[in-house]
């Protein structure tokens, strides 16, 4: 569904190396244990150039998961983010996706891994819709997992580390199975959590409601964005508990991510969720986000940092 477009560069630590020469060894700490950090951004073309979206704020997350797992990247925010922004001026890519990932690499054998590098990684390559053709107009069918969202204090689910997204994996591929597109995960507490690299948005009864950060779901910087442009158009989102059931009886889903940007959800286990058609306060707020990140309106936020084309 969503193979890989090849660019030209990758940057690893302070260098520009050709997108085929990225390679680690089999045996480097990340493949055998997940031990890597990484984030997903986009860039969108813009009437004024590429722009990427609220860059600083995914280097910043970055940084924070780096710091949960004690993993010390070498390399400031500002550095990343002037790394960014030439990685797609050199790659002469418009909108796309940016990968950028801090691991451990090769060298030591066991768990301490004292001894495997720290390396840090950009990629970049043009990606479309991340949810397949028509997702964002028409919404996805979902489902609830049978695999729920690890308890907090496990796994450190504010942080974005890879190996964490073998949960992720689980609960998309049960769904793919299943004739679902995607996933909804529930908390141990049996409450709504996210999807599988997504937050999610409930519509009930005219009002806005998304799961308050428990421990169990990443603080998404799109679900940030959206509940920021939903205040400016007179649309309250509450953080708070969400029963499943409140889910089949909702007037509208929607789910945000980096990727999934703002995708309907038109039925959640095959049950409709209001007519079945995109709802007006979900494409109210798709509107406003799409418009944002592809330069439609202002940058009133100073949430899009323009390619420099010079670079
Ligand atoms: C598990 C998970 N939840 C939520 C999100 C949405 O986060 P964002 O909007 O920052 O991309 C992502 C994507 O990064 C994710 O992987």
């Amino acid at each position: 569904m969503a193979a890989i477009t090849e660019s030209e560069w990758i940057w690893k630590d302070g260098q520009l190396i050709p997108w085929h020469q990225a390679q680690l060894h089999l045996l480097s700490t990340a493949v055998q244990f997940g031990t890597s950090m990484f984030e997903g951004i986009r860039c969108y073309d813009t009437p004024e150039g590429p722009a990427i979206f609220r860059l600083h704020e995914h280097l910043r997350r970055l940084q924070d998961s780096c710091r949960v797992f004690g993993l010390e990247s070498p390399h400031d925010i500002a550095t990343l983010a002037a790394a960014c922004l030439s990685l797609v001026a050199k790659n002469k890519l418009g909108s796309c996706y940016l990968r950028p990932m801090v691991l451990l690499g090769y060298g030591g054998a066991g768990l301490s891994a004292e001894e495997s590098p720290i390396e840090t990684y950009i990629a970049a390559w043009p990606w479309g819709t991340y949810l397949g053709e028509g997702a964002l107009e028409k919404g996805v069918d979902a489902c609830i997992s049978s695999w729920q969202r690890a308890h907090p204090n496990t796994y450190p689910l504010m942080a974005k580390a890879g190996g964490q997204y073998l949960n992720s994996q689980l609960m998309k591929w049960e769904a793919l199975r299943n004739g679902y597109q995607e996933a909804i995960g529930l908390s141990p507490s049996g409450l709504v959590s996210e999807g599988t690299g997504m937050n999610i948005f409930v519509v009930w009864r005219g009002r806005c409601f998304t799961p308050a950060l428990d421990g169990t779901l990443l603080p998404g910087i799109t679900a940030d964005s959206v509940m920021q442009l939903a205040r400016e158009i007179g649309i309250d989102i509450e953080p708070r508990q969400i029963p499943r059931e409140m889910l089949y009886g909702a007037d509208e889903i929607f789910f945000t991510g980096t990727a999934a940007e703002l995708t309907p959800v038109a039925s959640v286990d095959r049950c409709q969720i209001g007519s079945g058609r995109t709802g007006p306060i979900t494409k109210a707020l798709q509107q406003q986000y799409l418009d944002y990140v592809k330069g439609k309106v202002e940058d009133r936020h100073g949430w899009r940092t323009l390619v420099p084309s010079a670079l």
